[in-house]
């Protein structure tokens, strides 16, 4: 038997779709929605995700606006930076691409964006709704998870979900979004004792650490879906934290990487700022 893979770019598809109808519903309504692209330094892997971004955003009519600014930007700047973008009515979403140099105080510049226009998710306002179980903007990675696990009709309610990671961009916020559904969640970390005996319980596996092929085989339960977050870079190319051919066996669902995850993140985004847009434009998009 062999997993049946989930298919990232199919579904980022069918996302990137309805915000194509709803970004037409918003300039109709006299607005062109837009998106502030922040980016500080030179990180080549940074340059390459966000110019992605970018062209998703233009390919369903959001206009992005490009702030790439030095490694050297000092702190008060890049806090002007964000403050001038919360302020600009033309701007509807501000994503501040992490991470930022390590002269930084990125948890500073997250909380000066407007909660509002936050289409990441990362300010402590919709990090704070999500824990409630409210509407806000929610972290796109693990938000395009949730988007995946639904489009295939895996239902999280009553299972047994383990996310490997506990990162504030993924892991935490993966673990919240699953108990919202009604899943019985555990966070593993690097200190968690037997990490395959408690990924081998999982019905839903979520792997989010950045190490390469960490998860093989021997961490999954028969027939159990297995979500790779991994984006890691090395000699051989892409590969995920999950050792896709020694799982692929063993599992029910399996994403593959690159093909998987990625997209989702960045169409989810493209959803997010669309529905920014909508409700500047004075519409409340059902979601
Ligand atoms: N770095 C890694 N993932 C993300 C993301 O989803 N948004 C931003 N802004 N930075 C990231």
């Amino acid at each position: 038997m062999a997993a049946k893979l989930i298919d990232g770019k199919e579904v980022a598809a069918a996302v990137l779709t309805e915000a194509t109808a709803l970004v037409e519903r918003v300039i109709a309504a006299g607005v062109t929605p837009g998106l502030a692209v922040v980016l500080v330094g030179e990180d080549p892997a940074s340059q390459s995700y966000v110019s992605m971004k970018e062209r998703d955003c233009a390919a369903v009519g959001i206009m992005s606006v490009d702030y790439r600014r030095p490694a050297s930007i000092t702190q008060p700047e890049l806090e002007d930076l964000v403050a001038t973008c919360n302020a600009d009515p033309s701007i509807h979403g501000i994503l501040v691409q992490m991470p930022l140099p390590s002269h930084l105080n990125a948890e500073a510049v997250i909380a000066c964006i407007d909660p509002e226009k936050d289409v990441d998710g990362f300010h402590p306002v919709n990090l704070g709704r999500l824990i409630r179980g409210v509407p806000g903007f929610r972290a796109c990675t693990p938000w395009g998870v949730m988007r995946m696990l639904d489009h295939y009709g895996l239902d999280p309610a009553g299972k047994r979900a383990v996310v490997v990671g506990r990162s504030t961009i993924v892991g935490k916020p993966q673990a919240l979004m699953l108990l919202e559904r009604d899943a019985t969640v555990t966070i593993c970390h690097s200190r968690t004792p037997d990490l395959a005996a408690v990924c081998r319980e999982a019905d839903i596996l979520v792997a989010a650490v950045g190490r390469p092929k960490m998860l093989d085989g021997s961490f999954v339960k028969p027939g159990a879906v297995v979500i790779d977050v991994g984006i890691n870079r090395t000699d051989a190319g892409l590969v995920g934290d999950v050792d896709f051919d020694s799982v692929m066996p063993v599992a029910g669902h399996l994403t593959p990487v690159p093909g998987g995850v990625g997209p989702m993140t960045r169409a989810m985004l493209v959803h997010n700022s669309a529905v920014a847009a909508a409700r500047a434009a004075g519409i409340e998009p059902s979601l």
